[in-house]
């Protein structure tokens, strides 16, 4: 593959364990995902994947917890299964990207085990180990985003480690040189096998204050239990001194390649200082080039034109102008966007996502308007956090795709890992393809759209005000090529002014508009996103 990512339109993002199951054990698999490379190339129409993980673990936190970098897991086949799908991608034109998780591994990572096994060991220092506080308990108060203190005590040599998830996965030392080459030898091996790009885990861990001092109280935290997460101020467990020297000296494997890019995840913290100012650090400061991360604002900020209008404008023409831009609406651990905020919403979305600067991610489902799973208590598989109950676990987003209206909706023979949800006999690829209005058809005309105006991925982007505070508008621009976007956020008509006379291309809503009208001044219908040409 030697085409750039910046000339990539849509990353389609899988949860495997969840894709297509192909050896009936009711868990999807490699081969799941290589059997449906031409639904994602030629129906879909996007151009790359990225896998969440699939490496060898104990699925604690389903993969995130990995005991084994080079290995992939039983679950979901063997590495000659991996080389085929990348080579079939590839064949398709296709990249692909993996899941890469450096700031912990599983305590069944040989490297633990070593680890915990005595005080002398060469791998102590791969991971963070304490004795205990002057009181005997934890050595300081961090706290685990699982819930409750991020250090568990270890009989074997009496000292504490640290985690900043599950206790079963605790937290990789990145001050300890060895362990960072180990890392960035890892990357270069996946890069050595062609993989094309890394998305890279939860990276605000990867640095933490040198003293381990205590983070500060959170004034505007009024929850009751001490143990709640947004009881302190993040900024000493997180953020240390080499937050970006380090995501550089791991990024920088991809400059030893063509054409390799990482995303980070990384959701700025309002606690710690400036949205924009958190993104501009993680995309501009560490190697623009080839590193990135996404925009998560799509997913948390209110309903509200202004707002987001702002964020868009400073995240594309400040934070990470040099870089890769990146939009997603969901991801496997927020609720499905379906079910955050209604159909016509998610509509809107789809078409402002489809339609702004560089990449645009779609989480498996959601272009056929996947909700929400349903599921009883006894069917809740993610441990990940205490607190989780059947309607708060992130295993919602993670219910099997739906193929179509089948008993098993073809995702598997047998009973998933997780409940098929209901509603596929009507929400499923198969019969959304031969629907003009469904969510499935929306999404390839927009995909497509995508492709065939490179305004769109490279063009340039400005924000307009165009006569009504509830639409959000913006021009994009490339040469002489100029397209217009306006998303209506009231669920009442608004009356806009174009800056010139359009046509429209394509509105996120059903009932299309009057094709023929060329216009400057239309009429948006409530919650109606569209896409005009000048
Ligand atoms: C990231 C992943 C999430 C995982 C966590 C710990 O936020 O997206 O699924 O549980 O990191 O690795
Ligand atoms: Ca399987």
């Amino acid at each position: 593959m030697h085409n750039s990512w910046r000339d990539i339109n849509t990353l389609y993002h899988i949860y495997p364990r969840s894709f297509q199951d192909t050896n009936d054990d009711g868990i999807g698999d490699l081969p799941g995902i290589t059997s449906r490379l031409d639904y994602l190339s030629l129906v879909l129409g996007v151009d790359a994947i990225w896998l969440s993980p699939f490496f060898t673990s104990p699925m604690r936190d389903f993969g995130y917890d990995v005991a084994n970098y080079r290995q992939v897991d039983s679950d979901y086949g063997t590495l000659d299964d991996f080389k085929k799908l990348l080579d079939e991608a590839h064949r398709r034109h296709m990249k692909v990207m993996i899941d890469f998780v450096p700031c912990h591994t599983s305590d069944q990572h040989a490297w633990f085990k070593e680890s915990r096994s005595s005080r002398d060991n060469p791998k102590r220092d791969y991971y963070t180990w304490r004795d205990p506080g002057p009181d005997g308990g934890a050595p300081n108060n961090w706290l685990s985003q699982s819930g409750g203190t991020s250090w568990t005590f270890d009989e074997t040599t009496g000292q504490y480690y640290l985690h900043s998830f599950l206790s079963a996965q605790p937290d990789l030392n990145w001050d300890n040189p060895s362990l960072r080459k180990e890392m960035t030898d890892t990357v270069r091996w996946w890069f050595e096998q062609g993989v094309d790009g890394m998305r890279v885990d939860a990276i605000w861990g990867i640095s933490k204050d040198p003293n381990l001092a205590d983070d500060p109280q959170n004034p505007e935290f009024h929850g009751e239990h001490p143990s709640e997460y947004g009881h302190f101020i993040h900024n000493k467990c997180k953020y240390g001194p080499n937050f970006t020297n380090y995501l550089k000296e791991l990024s920088d494997v991809c400059h030893e390649f063509e054409n390799r890019q990482m995303i980070f995840e990384f959701y700025p913290d309002d606690k710690i200082g400036d949205f924009y100012d958190q993104y501009h650090q993680v995309a501009a400061e560490v190697n623009p080039d080839v590193a990135s991360t996404f925009f998560m604002e799509l997913i948390r900020s209110p309903w509200n034109a202004d707002m987001l209008g702002n964020g868009l404008d400073r995240y594309i023409n400040y934070a990470a102008k040099d870089a890769l831009p990146v939009f997603c609406l969901g991801n496997h651990d927020q609720p499905r966007i379906v079910s955050r905020v209604g159909e016509s919403k998610a509509r809107a979305m789809a078409l402002l996502n489809l339609t702004l600067p560089g990449l645009s991610v779609i989480y498996y489902g959601d272009e056929i308007g996947m909700e929400n799973g349903e599921l009883t208590p006894s069917q809740v598989r993610d441990t990940f956090s205490p607190l989780n109950t059947s309607d708060t676990t992130r295993d919602l987003e993670r219910t099997p795709m739906q193929w179509d209206h089948s008993a098993r909706a073809s995702f598997s023979q047998v009973t998933p890992w997780l409940p098929i949800h209901k509603n596929h006999r009507a929400i499923n690829a198969m019969t959304e393809l031969s629907d003009s209005s469904s969510m499935l058809s929306l999404y390839r005309r927009l995909v497509r759209l995508r492709k065939q105006y490179p305004v769109l991925r490279i063009g340039s982007f400005t924000r307009l005000f165009v006569g009504s505070g509830y639409v959000l508008a913006f021009k994009r621009e490339l040469d002489d090529q100029r397209v217009y976007v306006v998303v209506n956020f009231a669920d009442q008509p608004q009356d806009i002014q174009l800056p010139e006379i359009c046509s429209y291309l394509v509105s996120s809503q059903t009932a299309p508009r009057e094709r023929e009208s060329r216009e400057a001044k239309p009429t948006l219908r409530p919650l109606e996103a569209v896409l005009y040409i000048a």
